[in-house]
């Protein structure tokens, strides 16, 4: 889409430089942590060594003969007020602190108030707790075997550990599908437990201002009107009222989903806060943030994908293990226990699909949350590009080409999926083609087959994703009832400058920049004059916050909403000040003329002015709208990516030699925005895909607590990413726009994989479960002979 406005206004496709960011390269952002209030506390929590474990007792004593410490707040204290329990957002329950048992290593045990952080760490360290360890269950499959100890014992009718079963599609439709195929191929795939490792870790500084009876918590949150909302509904009894509760999201380094849920901490700082009267501050450290804050993935998946001797695709069927530890704290909208993993059918045109989930209990923290990822969006993606390539393998066919013969063919959009989603817009293959050409792929594999017949180990892997985000149509999303409308509210000034806040809450994503284009766009004023607010409740109108790439498809939309309607009220007033109807006026940005006269225009700074200062009579004074948008479907970006890799065959080390990315989001607000939301999030898939897994031994400890063993990608580990873009606009959203921020970690680790599988498929391997490290590489190699 070519701009539509100057560079100077900088309206949508401009990639104009972020206005955030002379505040945060110059280190003068405003971080919880940076917040310091008078007389403020420090809140340090002691963890449970134990992944299962009665508590005999807990003796506070030599903690409060710590100087500086003024309180330890145990299950037993919260009780008292009924908050030792909180609803998650699953509308499951987790404890804030526990009474009885834990339930997973690092669960919060005790918190410690003290003056300062340091007294309150060495609190922690002299709280005495006493316990009787308990049988611990790690893995899922044994959680639902008959005789496996029943965990949630506080539910009073639980006899086992399963937590729901989810089914979606034509269950005998596709049964029929698979007897009449003529192959079938089937994998069994593992995605592990991984974590956020936002730069900045989770925290809050809790204030409960006793003579104005106002609670204002300062947090990393990605949701503040829903936390709001939710502190309200759980601490109404102990008087706090929704109109004394002010959240505060100021700056964020980075949610990706770990910061949607509410966490002990959070809890124990507003009830600390609330009996002392003063302000608590709580941050988590690295290791607290790694071990106990919601994970993300932990799908053990069946998948069967049918097909005929021609390759085309007829039937996937697909179930599933879901390990969410000990308490269901995913983030999903309420119907979708399994979030949208029905999108698992990806770019392809079956007719037949039936998928089903089960969620189980183990002695795990809690969670299953969006981790830049729409609700499970990765495990389905995952799963398809996998599969896809399995087939391929099967048949002996290219990838690419299997890809190609089944993807939906563009004239097919809006397309109705086999489980139920109504596809928005696509061009498959013109993304995939892009990817090949830029790569070169014909080249690629004449060298692939040549380097083969020298023992060299090479591969080329494909994945050509469909993403499905901007929930959503309230008709089916809510998250605890609330339905997930998102907001914007404007107000111009009268010199022409503006004002625009939204429900949403950046966390590094470049809002203050890309909802001022929205702006700009709409009306003409320069992105420079709009000055864009989120995540103050006592300001901001409501939404439902930002996570799953809801901001452009839901607030985004909202933005050009609102800025509609205060151009139709500007309309009038040009009207009024041109003295001509309002039929005879044009709009081009920044200005209304008459038509056939554009030299008679009123400029929207003007008509700002007028709205102030010389308003029709009858007409309210003030040129300002809110915006509730209901989207009326999801967006359904997409892409397709290629990488190129290189397997040492000494180390079975893997090297990304190129990795070529074609997305598609739509009309673009901010080309350099989209292009580094795809860097990172490429750099976030690669993470998985080679890296990070959090695992547990059979006792519940946890293998991988801190980076020494959590491994991320730093720049030595990341290759040089090749970016480019097809335009396919949404046909629903205002502005053509569909999301993008998490395309990237969504598409990338089955691309990787399947490069790295494709270069050892002529030994037999045909899969292999992430992440790829060089020992696994290496063991695969010694198994087949060929290890240097
Ligand atoms: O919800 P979140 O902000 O994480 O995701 P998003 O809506 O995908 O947007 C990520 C960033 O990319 C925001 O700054 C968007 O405004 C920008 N973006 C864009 O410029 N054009 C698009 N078509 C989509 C997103």
């Amino acid at each position: 889409m070519e701009p539509r406005t100057t560079p100077q206004v900088g309206g949508m496709g401009h990639s104009m430089k972020r206005k955030e960011d002379p505040r945060l390269i110059r280190g003068k952002g405003n971080f919880v942590d940076d917040i310091q209030l008078p007389g403020m506390l420090y809140l340090d929590i002691v963890r449970s060594p134990f992944a299962h474990a009665k508590i005999k007792s807990i003796n506070a004593e030599r903690a409060l003969k710590v100087p500086g410490v003024l309180a330890v707040i145990t299950g037993e204290t919260l009780a008292k007020y009924n908050l030792h329990w909180m609803p998650t957002l699953m509308s499951d329950t987790q404890m804030v602190l526990p009474t009885e048992k834990v339930m997973y290593q690092a669960q919060e045990v005790a918190g410690v108030i003290a003056t300062d952080r340091y007294a309150a760490a060495d609190g922690v360290e002299a709280v005495e707790v006493d316990y009787d360890p308990l049988p611990v269950v790690v893995d899922p499959f044994k959680a639902l075997e008959p005789g496996a100890p029943v965990l949630r014992t506080d539910k009073k009718d639980k006899k086992d550990n399963r937590i729901f079963h989810w089914e979606v599609g034509d269950k005998a439709g596709t049964d029929r599908a698979f007897a009449a195929a003529d192959v079938v191929v089937k994998q069994d795939l593992y995605i592990p437990r991984i974590h956020v490792s936002s730069i900045e870790t989770c925290g809050c500084i809790a204030d409960f201002d006793r003579v104005e009876g106002k609670l204002t918590v300062y947090m990393t949150t990605q949701a503040p009107h829903a936390i709001r909302t939710v502190f309200a509904l759980v601490a109404g009894h102990v008087g706090l009222s929704e109109e004394k509760i002010r959240i505060v999201s100021p700056d964020i380094g980075g949610g990706f989903g770990g910061k949607v849920p509410v966490y002990p901490g959070y809890v124990i700082a507003v009830a600390a806060s609330v009996v002392l009267g003063k302000p608590v501050k709580w941050i988590e450290d690295r290791m607290e943030n790694l071990q106990a804050d919601s994970f993300a993935r932990d799908y053990h998946i069946k998948a069967e994908l049918a097909a005929k001797k021609d390759g085309t695709m007829t039937a996937l069927r697909i179930k599933t293990l879901a390990d969410h530890g000990y308490a269901d704290a995913a983030a999903n909208p309420s119907k979708f226990p399994a979030g949208l993993f029905s999108i698992c059918t990806g770019s392809y045109d079956f007719k037949n699909a039936f998928a089903e989930v089960d969620g189980v209990y183990t002695n795990k923290p809690p969670g299953g949350i969006a981790y830049r990822c729409s609700f499970r969006v990765t495990e389905a993606v995952h799963t398809i590009e996998r599969m896809t390539d399995v087939l391929a393998q099967e048949l002996k066919t290219d990838p690419a080409e299997l890809r190609l013969k089944n993807f939906i063919p563009a004239e097919k959009f809006p397309y109705k999926s086999a489980l139920g989603w109504s596809y928005d817009s696509g061009n498959y293959s013109a993304a995939l083609k892009k990817a090949m050409e830029m790569i070169g792929y014909d080249a690629l594999r004449k060298e692939q087959a040549e380097r083969r017949k020298r023992g060299e180990l090479m591969g080329i892997g494909i994945s050509s994703f469909t993403e499905i985000v901007g929930a959503g149509p309230s008709k089916h999303f809510d998250i605890l009832g609330i339905k997930m409308f998102d907001s914007c509210e404007i107000r111009i000034h009268p010199t022409g400058k503006a004002i625009a806040r939204f429900g949403t809450k950046s966390q590094g994503q470049g809002h203050e920049t890309t909802y001022a284009q929205i702006v700009a766009e709409e009306l003409g004023i320069p992105a420079a004059h709009v000055e864009v607010e989120e995540g103050d409740t006592d300001t901001a109108p409501y939404g439902l916050g930002t996570y799953a790439s809801r901001s452009t498809p839901v607030a985004g939309a909202a933005g050009a909403m609102a800025a509609r309607k205060i151009r139709d009220k500007a309309k009038k007033i040009a009207a009024h000040l041109l003295e001509v109807s309002e039929d005879d006026l044009v709009w081009e940005p920044g200005k209304f003329s008459v038509k056939g006269a554009p030299q008679r225009a009123k400029t929207i700074q003007e008509i700002a002015f007028a709205a102030y200062t010389n308003h029709p009579q009858g007409m309210e004074a003030g040129l300002e709208a809110v915006s509730y948008y209901d989207p009326p479907n999801l967006t359904f970006p997409f892409g397709s990516y290629i990488c190129a890799v290189d397997i040492d065959r000494g180390t079975g080390e893997v090297k990304i030699r190129r990795f070529v990315a074609v997305d598609d989001c739509g009309n673009i607000i901010n080309p350099m925005i989209v292009d580094g939301q795809i860097h990172g999030g490429l750099t976030m898939g690669l993470a998985p895909a080679l890296f990070e897994e959090i695992s547990y031994d059979e006792n519940g400890n946890i293998q991988g607590g801190s980076f020494m063993d959590y491994l991320l990608p730093t720049a030595m580990e990341t290759p040089s990413w090749e970016t480019d873009k097809t335009v396919t606009p949404s046909p629903h959203h205002p502005l053509g726009a569909k999301g993008v921020g998490e395309s990237a970690t969504v598409g990338a680790p089955p691309a990787i994989v399947n490069a790295v599988v494709d270069a050892l498929s002529h030994l037999g391997v045909r899969h292999i479960d992430i992440p790829i490290t060089p020992e696994k590489v290496w063991r695969i190699l010694k198994d087949k002979g060929v290890a240097e």
